[in-house]
């Protein structure tokens, strides 16, 4: 079960609050899987997702560069695979609600929450360091 306890805190109000609104889509997208639905009504939300991934990279890449962030290539490359993933799963023809919905439990727990947890608590970890040695 996600919870929002795992929720780090970026020191940025932006990226926080975009954080918060994907672990809610995620949690909405994982108790999906329970219900029957059809994978044309899957893709919609897929494609939402898409687009609200697509912009909090953007912000959180902004970040990267405004805070000097060193690994910002790799943390880059990193998003743009999630962001393939999910259109590979959008624009496949998968009739079957359970491959779809295996896939769907990848993105979310991989894409959305360890990412979320393991990498992009990377770049808050830098921030705090450069906060204390006062670099920035
Ligand atoms: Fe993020
Ligand atoms: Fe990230």
């Amino acid at each position: 079960m996600i919870s929002n306890e795992k929720i780090i805190s970026m020191h940025n109000e932006i990226l926080d609050s975009q954080h918060e609104e994907l672990f809610g889509i995620s949690i909405n997208l994982s108790l999906m899987n329970y219900r029957h639905i059809n994978p044309k009504e899957l893709k919609n939300v897929l494609r939402e997702l898409l687009v609200m991934l697509n912009r909090h990279f953007l912000d959180e890449e902004d970040f990267m560069r405004e805070i000097n962030y060193p690994y910002i290539n790799e943390h880059v490359k990193i998003h743009r695979s999630i962001i393939l993933e999910i259109e590979e799963i959008v624009i496949s023809e998968a009739g079957s609600i359970k491959i779809l919905t295996e896939k769907l439990d990848r993105v979310v727990r991989d894409f959305i929450i360890n990412h979320t947890s393991k990498e992009d608590s990377k770049i808050a970890r830098y921030y705090e360091q450069q906060i204390k040695a006062k670099l920035i």
